[in-house]
């Protein structure tokens, strides 16, 4: 196996290895998870995709989320981000499933609005666009490192409130259904998730984030919007360029993503595993003491 840094200080590409080879052997698993803890962003080119064998890979890492209301695939563990659609045609751009690809356009990390944050999410490549279309990442360690270290030691102390429709409220109102709506309300997360394996904190920041707790309304939304754009200052993304049989997967504790803009006339399929994070990746440390969370 090799592992090939290709990004700004983290991301990496796994060499000789297959998703079924991390799945039958314990050694190779260890290896990965190594590199995943380390590196934040893996991806693996030339892959046999099938939604088994991604399936059975991502559960190596834990628990798989099943897929909320309102997504294609809801109910399993599978997300499908398409713009095809029941028809086999390329739907309109203000169609449903276009504006939650424009959605995923917004720097995020996944699943910071559900009540068990994701570890990893593992996304497979199955219709690619000619153009575009590519997947963007950045890393809130190194963006958190960055910062100076009066800050660091106020944000390790603070907490922020998620909400998926904050973020898809940005794209269009009513874009999350009354459903949505219901099943997801707002979640707190403190704002630094602190790596149990390396030690190394990271921002814990998405599109879904709206407010900072103790802060004025508008002060924390201007906190969150000023960190997201240091952590996602030029020079220090990763853009990874989708090939056939690609897979990347991506510590959602310590990296943001978006996805990047295609012509709205080419077809694009993406799968999508998640993982739930455990008490072993540090999830009990992120959330908040209970006087807070009665609120
Ligand atoms: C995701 C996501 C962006 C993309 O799968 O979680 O944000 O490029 N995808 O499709
Ligand atoms: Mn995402």
């Amino acid at each position: 196996m090799q592992i090939v840094p290709v990004g700004p200080g983290f991301a990496a590409e796994v060499r000789g290895v297959t998703l079924a080879d991390v799945v039958t052997s314990d050694a190779v698993y260890a290896e990965v998870r190594a590199a995943f803890e380390e590196h934040s962003v893996l991806a693996f080119r030339g892959q046999e995709v099938t939604d088994e064998g991604q399936l059975a890979f991502s559960r190596r890492f834990g628990p798989p989320e099943v897929t909320k209301v309102g997504s294609l695939g809801t109910g399993s563990h599978f997300i499908t981000l398409t713009t095809i659609g029941p028809d086999g045609k390329v739907v309109p751009p203000d169609h449903r499933y276009a504006m939650r690809n424009k959605a995923n356009q917004l720097w995020h990390t996944d699943s910071s609005f559900k009540a068990v944050p994701a570890l990893t999410s593992i996304l497979s490549a199955r219709i690619i666009p000619d153009n575009g279309g590519e997947t963007e990442f950045v890393s809130t360690r190194l963006a958190f490192e960055r910062l100076a270290p009066a800050l660091q030691h106020k944000l390790e102390k603070s907490f922020a409130w998620h909400d998926y429709n904050h973020s898809r409220s940005k794209i269009a109102a009513g874009l999350a259904t009354p459903e949505e709506r219901a099943a997801l309300p707002a979640q707190c997360w403190r704002m630094v998730w602190r790596n149990p394996v390396n030690g190394r904190g990271a921002l814990y920041l998405a599109s879904h984030a709206y407010a900072v707790e103790g802060m004025e309304a508008e002060a924390g939304l201007d906190l969150i919007e000023e960190l997201t754009e240091a952590a996602t200052a030029p020079g220090t993304s990763y853009m990874h360029r989708w090939r056939q049989g690609d897979v990347v997967m991506w510590d959602n504790r310590a990296t943001m993503h978006r996805g990047r803009p295609w012509p709205a006339h080419e077809a694009r399929l993406m799968v999508r595993t998640t993982i739930s994070g455990t008490a072993a990746d540090g999830i009990e440390t992120m959330r908040p003491p209970p006087r807070q969370a009665a609120e």
